[in-house]
């Protein structure tokens, strides 16, 4: 191979930046094949350990990479849902018919009541959904009203009758879902007018309001971020935006998920970093529209999308997951840190047998995937500060295209510690970094490194530990990084 890479990184380590807000690492888990039923929840009288029916395994698994937030219960799927099939007698729920993943049953099982236990197990806040697309203003209230009222009305008597007192606290509510697309099929201005007069019907005891979230734009669209920010004026905490990696571009051929070659390994990569262009964009509507900072960004939505495993049903978007989508977590949580000012809450899609999952199952095993590691490696980020710094990198190159071939985050986590991450999209190429840090006397880095031998490797329920971290130290004067790897070191 060539010689390594080399990348420059600069900081003064007493100057704060902006806040990560731990929030960026939420997750999303949709009624969507066997995300929901089969992942998560099994059921009480299920053979698989459980506790209030969700698989105590991948609770706990879930809990060690602390997962802060969950968005529930879709997707597209929430704009086809309604919030009382899933209360009540469990046995006495309707059937509904999940049409846009696979035209399965939907036995409303998991409801309220479960999706917040399953919160409340995980040590997460709840993001919640609600219907635009086919559900009434009257509907989407009474949901609110029915979770957080703490008063004696019969909505809020009804879900004491069905088992829980206090009221739940909700961290986000969202005003529909994709409303461009399977959520109706709506123009941005009409969009606007219906979230204003949802959004006042959506009341709640003091203090007790969530976030409220409007269903933005995707991919290079800014129009709705534009025209959201624009009219609405109150009730309006974020405005969500949705970004897919697909390694090809393309929804009719997006690419496989484990067989793959150096090239589609660029592509992807070429790919998943359109995202730092499209947020900056994105922000430049916000910084006209909004120059006080009312109005975040929520990504709540974003990860690998390749084609369905053959001999699966296609509707259940299941996919396997190799080092290549863990190089693709780790990017974009870079990218997300630098406009930590505006982008505090992002959930990638999702979070169990579901496209890019942190988790996959099957019966009573359950194997953690290499995304699921970037998330372990990264969560030292979660609400630290960050500490701006200046970064020159050698480019990694395929054709014409270049990127630059190493992408870093600089922050103080909450135990004090700087905390730096390297990531090396260059598959062949190790990366040698030189750190000129003022402000601290360290001597070393002390981490972990994510890595393994081909750009294909992946965990599997045979080999479940194929690509798992590993200790990383050097010292401060000499550090070199693997071709393809993760670095989460603290600066000690
Ligand atoms: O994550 C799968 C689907 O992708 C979601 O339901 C939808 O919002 C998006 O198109």
């Amino acid at each position: 191979w060539a010689a390594p890479n080399q990348v420059n990184i600069s900081a003064d380590l007493n100057v704060q930046g902006p806040t990560i807000n731990k929030d960026i690492y939420g997750q999303f888990a949709e009624h969507l094949g066997r995300g929901i039923y089969e992942g998560l929840w099994v059921g009480k009288e299920s053979s698989i350990p459980n506790t209030k029916g969700f698989r105590n395994d991948v609770v706990n698994a879930l809990k060690a990479i602390q997962v802060p937030l969950v968005r529930w219960p879709g997707g597209c799927f929430a704009d086809e849902y309604h919030w009382r099939d899933g209360i009540g007698d469990s046995k006495k729920r309707p059937i509904k018919v999940n049409t846009h993943w696979g035209g399965v049953e939907e036995d409303n099982a998991v409801g309220t009541h479960e999706f917040f236990d399953l919160v409340e197990l995980l040590g997460a806040d709840a993001y919640i959904n609600g219907n635009l697309g086919s559900g009434s203003v009257q509907e989407m209230a009474e949901w609110m009203e029915y979770m957080t009222s703490d008063k004696r009305s019969s909505i809020a008597n009804e879900r004491r009758k069905n088992g829980r007192e206090e009221p739940w606290d909700i961290a986000y509510f969202g005003i529909g879902n994709e409303s461009w697309g399977c959520g109706g099929h709506m123009t941005p201005d009409y969009y606007t007018d219906l979230y204003r007069q949802y959004a006042t019907f959506l009341k709640t005891p003091p203090g007790k309001k969530p976030k409220l979230v409007g269903s933005g734009g995707h991919t290079e669209d800014t129009s709705w971020t534009d025209i959201l920010s624009t009219n609405i004026k109150r009730d309006l905490d974020g405005i969500s935006y949705h970004f897919y990696t697909l390694p090809n571009s393309n929804w009719q051929n997006k690419g496989h998920a484990t067989e793959f070659d150096y090239i589609d390994w660029f592509k992807t990569l070429e790919r998943t970093m359109r995202i730092d262009t499209y947020l900056k964009e994105n922000i430049a509507k916000l910084e006209r529209n909004d120059p006080q900072g009312k109005i975040d960004l929520y990504v709540d939505e974003w990860g690998t999308w390749y084609d369905p495993e053959e001999g699966r049903e296609p509707g259940f978007l299941y996919q396997q997951n190799t080092l290549r989508d863990a190089i693709v977590a780790a990017v974009n949580f870079n990218i997300f840190h630098q406009y930590a000012e505006r982008v505090t809450m992002t959930n990638i899609a999702q979070m169990v047998n579901v496209l890019q999952a942190m988790i996959l199952t099957d019966k009573e095993e359950m194997v953690l995937t290499p995304t699921y590691h970037a998330y372990g490696l990264y969560k030292v980020f979660q609400d630290a500060t960050s500490i701006p710094f200046n970064i020159n990198s050698d480019k990694y190159s395929h054709e014409n295209q270049s990127l630059p071939a190493i992408t870093a985050s600089i922050a103080k986590g909450k135990d004090g510690r700087v905390y730096i991450a390297l990531v090396n999209l260059d598959p062949k190429n190790a990366g040698k970094v030189t750190l000129n840090l003022k402000g601290t006397d360290a001597s070393r880095l002390s981490g972990q490194v994510l890595t393994s031998s081909y750009i294909t490797d992946k965990n599997t329920f045979k080999d479940k530990d194929m690509v798992k971290p590993h200790p990383f130290n050097a010292n401060i004067n000499d550090v070199s990084i693997p071709p393809k790897s993760i670095v989460v070191a603290a600066i000690l």
